[in-house]
């Protein structure tokens, strides 16, 4: 009979989850959900061995466990860290960790150029959306920038290395997915190059997933380099037979025009789990099914993700994060007030395009109200007729 696995008891910001012994610290504040999980840009739940480089996760341990419950001297990187039982962890709530993140995301934006406004990845780039939370509004660094020639590493590839954050995630990708990885990490300190082997073109049917695991604009799809804006197109889920493949992908479509087509993302912008297997996508299914008949569609993607990618797509409701239910021991937060129930302006029964006129005040009073003044306007008008009268 299988063991029992025993269970791990954790506060995260005064949120306490039970959780499988093993895992790490960023898996139980992802348990929890979006309001505690500290940020990931080298972490990728499907890829072995990543983590640990970009420190973007760091969190306090101000309670190592119940055994030992001294907190621990420095921060630590959520997701190398697993969890012990009793622990106790600040990660929003710690100034400590608010700090070094402010000042990881300063040192990430050394080097990194300010494209934004011409980067494919613009809208969906973890570290955009960490430079609006954690980013001074300048620089403070006074050296030359890193350059480099952009380099098309294969027909499908484009490589802006100056985008760079040097994750590794692309790395894994080819050692994981693809026949023989041809690049990597080359040189070490702030030499360090993504680069192909001897400009050896990455032509593996996989290799497309390194554009899809990418956190920033550093690795593009060259099909799609420059042809619209992400906010502006319309994610739909949808599927093929496809032999190579799941199959199952996102098109990104402007009316019937697929732009580009990607894997399908859950919450942490990582490609999802299908059927108990990652949804890895084929070269074929990405660059070459391009027209709208290739494919079956679904329906609209659900875009749960907080990012400008999700305006007019949000699918989750708005909720009150946990804490703030504690505070407001279960009312609804004023923010979340159905204006029908509390005002008596814009009522539902009131039918704008019946009323005579446009509508002014008395359009939305109480009916009684507004009987005892029409009466009332009734009354002035006959005795103002009557003073006329010679
Ligand atoms: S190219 Fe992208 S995925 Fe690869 S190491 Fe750089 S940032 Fe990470
Ligand atoms: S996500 Fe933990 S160090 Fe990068």
């Amino acid at each position: 009979m299988a063991e029992e696995q025993q269970l791990f008891k954790i506060t995260i910001d005064g949120i306490t989850i039970e959780v499988p012994q093993g895992t790490t610290v960023l898996n139980a504040a992802r348990m929890i959900g979006k309001e505690v999980a500290p940020p990931a840009m080298c972490y990728y739940s499907k890829l072995e061995g990543s983590g640990g480089k970009c420190r973007t996760c760091l969190v306090e341990v101000a309670a190592g466990s119940t055994k030992d419950p001294r907190p621990m001297p420095k921060l630590v990187a959520s997701c190398r860290t697993v969890v012990m039982d009793g622990m106790i962890v600040k990660n929003k709530t710690s100034e400590r960790v608010i700090d070094a993140r402010n000042g990881i995301v300063e040192y990430l934006l050394i080097n990194h150029p300010l494209d934004c406004p011409i980067c494919d990845q613009a809208g969906e780039c973890h570290l955009q959306d960490l430079g609006y939370d954690h980013g001074l509004a300048g620089t403070r660094y006074e050296f030359k920038r890193r350059t480099f020639v952009r380099e098309d590493i294969g027909p499908y590839v484009q490589l802006h290395m100056t985008r760079c954050i040097l994750c590794y995630r692309c790395v894994y990708v080819a050692d994981q997915l693809t026949d023989h990885r041809v690049h990597g990490i080359l040189d070490r300190g702030d030499h360090s190059d993504i680069s192909t082997y001897v400009s050896k073109a990455i032509d593996n049917d996989f290799s497309g997933n390194m554009i899809d695991v990418c956190p920033v604009g550093a690795l593009t799809d060259r099909t799609y380099r420059f042809k619209n804006r992400v906010w502006f197109l319309k994610p739909m889920d949808a599927h093929r037979d496809c032999d190579k493949c799941c199959g199952k992908v996102t098109l990104w479509n402007r009316g019937d025009e697929v732009y580009r087509v990607t894997a399908r993302k859950d919450p942490w912008g990582e490609v999802q789990e299908i059927d108990g297997k990652t949804a890895w996508i084929c070269n074929t299914c990405r660059f070459e099914k391009k027209k709208a008949s290739d494919w079956t569609i679904e329906g609209p993607t659900k875009i749960d993700r907080h990012s400008v990618i999700s305006a007019n797509h949000y699918a989750e409701k708005v909720q009150p994060p946990d804490p703030l239910n504690k505070v407001l021991f279960g009312r609804k937060p004023l923010l979340l007030m159905d204006i029908h129930e509390v005002s008596k302006v814009n009522t539902p029964d009131i039918d704008l395009s019946k009323i005579p006129g446009p509508a002014t005040s008395t359009t939305f009073i109480d009916r009684d109200e507004a009987k005892d003044i029409e009466q009332a306007e009734a009354e002035r008008l006959l005795i103002n007729d009557h003073k006329e009268l010679p």
